[in-house]
Formats: C-alpha cells, structure tokens, sequence
C-alpha cells in the first residue's frame, strides 16, 4: 500500500511517498521538501499569509518530483495523508485542499494527520527505529513536551512548556544576537566557537518538581546581558550564544532524565527541530549512556518539518487500526489541536 504525505502546517512544504508494507516496517520512497526560510527572511519570521501561496505554488510540482523519484505516478496512490493541525489555518488549508481534492479525483480516501504525532513516529524511519513504550521529548518551533507513548496513537502527557517553545527560545535569543531567522541552526553554529560557561542564565523550572518547561524568561536575560555587553557584545557573541544553548539543552536534558525516572522507562525519542542540535544530542546521549538508556533520533534531515513523518504516521496508525482512511472528502483543519485530545476524540469516533 502506497501513502503520499502531504505537509503545509508551516513554512515548509513538504512530500513523501511510504511504501506501508505487509508485515514489514513502512519504507520511505522518495521524500521532497521545499523550504520558504529565504522567503520570510525578510520579514524576521513567518508571514502566514505568504507561506499559504506559496505552499499552492510548490505542492504538485513537489507531488510529481517525488513520483518520478519513486518511479511510480498517481495512479499508484492508495491513500493520501495530510497535515490536519496543529499550524498555521491557511496553510493547513492548502494541504488539505490538495489531499482531498486528489483522493476525490483518485477515488482514494485520506486521512488527516496530527503534526505532532509525525514528529513523535518519525524516528521509525531512522535505520534504528525504536520499540514501544518509549519517552518523547518533542521539541520544535511551536512545542515542548514530554509524552509518554506506549504505542501508535497512545500518547500521555507528561509536561510541556507555559510559555515559549524551545525552539522558539533558540529563535528569540537569535534575533536579539542579530543572526536572522530561523536562529536556532545559527545561534548553534556560532556556539561552536563559544564559551557556554561565560554567562550564568537562568534554568527556569529545572527543579520545579514536575516536568512543565519555562523558556520566555531566557529572552529577556540574553537581552539583559547583550544591553550589559555594549559594545563589547560583538566580541562575546559566540560565548553569549554557547551559554544560551547550554542553558536551553540542560534543561531539556535534565527533564528528559526525570520523565524516564518517573515513567520508570529504558528508552527516549527525541522528535522536531531542535532535535538537530548537537550539543542537545551529545548531552543527552552522554547522559542516557550513563542510565543505559536508548535514544532514538529521526535522520537529521527528518528533523524538521517533512512529508515523510505525516506518510509514516498515516502508515502506523493504519496498521495498528487506531484509525481508518476516509472517503469523506469535505476537509477541516485543526490550527490548535493537543494531541492528548485529539486521542479522545479518535477513541470516541472508534
Ligand atoms: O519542527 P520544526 O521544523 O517546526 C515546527 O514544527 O516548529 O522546528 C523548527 C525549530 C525552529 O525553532 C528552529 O530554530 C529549530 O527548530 N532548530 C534548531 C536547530 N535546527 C532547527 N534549534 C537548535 N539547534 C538546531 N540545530
Ligand atoms: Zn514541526
């Protein structure tokens, strides 16, 4: 069974083909991604209206290069998966629109997909996939969290974040630091340079005793200390930077540790952009391999956002039968969607 992913929730548009096998792990054909970063560099961050046309102008173009790629046509679909939310309304839209517009001309049904989930399943594409029941730290451009996940579509949360994401913590701090946007891959490169204890910043909730995350408060005091700086700041740019991802990365590092001893779990998967930072990946693997625990990671580029986490999401849950495709073609999206509720109401629509 052949599933096209389709992804629009944000400033990525992106395609996939997964080949949802018999009795064998689903297999990721041919993956094409279109970034609009360039695009909404000018504007220091997402212009939702410009990302929906733009997610019109690339969606079949990306369709029939991921096609080729994968030697097969239309024709050869047997479902179409989209990204149902959460994200950006308009830009949700054009995925949707696309996806059911071509199961209808298909005569195929489609199946609406939780970004969040793709993020959480998109380690099982990885050529060391992890087993069930595992820890989640998702960690993207709009969400922090910690799940627990005992299999497709059973998700509990353990804590997330009251305020900003850390992606978005990686980003604000950026822009202050004046290095563009999306700031987390930069701040991190420039970190390499830098000294991460040659500013102490705040570790907001690090010992609240639950596993909720704070990071709206970091902003304010890499501000403080670039006001501080002067002009020196140019000169301490990189050791401001390392200090900022160090205090991000422990913080994720430590409450990543205190879900595995709460959930009494041997086993973690980390999902979503910032999952491609290293100094995030070097700590927490150095932490893990002292509790032998087993950390899972998606291929560095099916970190951010993709077509091949929705296909492959689509894949597990329609195997596990947690939900079936639909050829109800009159789509809605879902811009806010937690997805503990959304398992609710799957279970009741069950
Ligand atoms: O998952 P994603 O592509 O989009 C959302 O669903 O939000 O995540 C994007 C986020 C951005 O905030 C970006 O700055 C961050 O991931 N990011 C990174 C790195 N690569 C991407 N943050 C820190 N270090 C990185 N290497
Ligand atoms: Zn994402």
């Amino acid at each position: 069974m052949l599933i096209l992913g389709i992804e629009s929730s944000c400033d990525e548009t992106g395609v996939a083909l997964v080949d949802a096998g018999g009795v064998q792990t689903p297999r990721l054909l041919a993956h094409a991604l279109h970034s609009q970063v360039a695009m909404h560099e000018a504007y220091g961050g997402v212009v939702p209206e410009l990302a929906s046309r733009d997610h019109i102008r690339r969606v079949l173009p990306l369709t029939s290069g991921v096609l080729a790629d994968a030697g097969r046509t239309l024709a050869n679909v047997d479902v179409v998966a989209y990204t149902r939310g959460p994200g950006l309304a308009g830009a949700l839209l054009v995925g949707a629109g696309v996806a059911c517009a071509l199961g209808a001309a298909l005569d195929r049904p489609v199946l609406g997909i939780h970004h969040l989930e793709g993020h959480l399943l998109s380690p099982f594409l990885s050529a060391d996939p992890p087993t069930f029941p595992f820890v989640a730290l998702l960690v993207s451009g709009g969400h922090s969290q910690l799940m627990q996940v005992d299999g497709v579509g059973r998700y509990t949360l353990l804590g997330e974040t009251i305020d900003d994401a850390a992606g978005e913590a990686f980003d604000k701090s950026a822009k202050l630091l004046g290095l563009g946007y999306p700031g987390g891959p930069a701040l991190s490169r420039l970190a390499e340079q830098g000294n991460a204890e040659a500013f102490k910043l705040p570790r907001p909730l690090l010992h609240s005793g639950n596993l909720d995350f704070s990071f709206a408060g970091l902003k304010t005091a890499v501000l403080t200390q670039a006001r501080k700086l002067g002009d020196a700041l140019d000169a301490r740019k990189a050791d401001l930077a390392a200090s900022t991802e160090a205090a991000i990365v422990e913080v994720l590092v430590k409450k990543s540790l205190a879900a595995l001893t709460q959930t009494g779990l041997q086993r973690i998967v980390v999902a979503g952009g910032v999952g491609a930072n290293r100094r995030l990946r070097q700590q927490l693997d150095a932490a893990c391999a002292a509790r032998r625990v087993r950390v899972h990671y998606p291929e560095l580029a099916l970190c951010t956002d993709n077509g091949a986490m929705i296909a492959m999401a689509a894949a597990l849950r329609l195997r596990a039968g947690v939900q079936g495709a639909s050829r109800t073609y009159a789509f809605d999206v879902r811009p806010r969607w937690p997805l503990d509720t959304r398992l609710a109401d799957e279970i009741q629509t069950k």
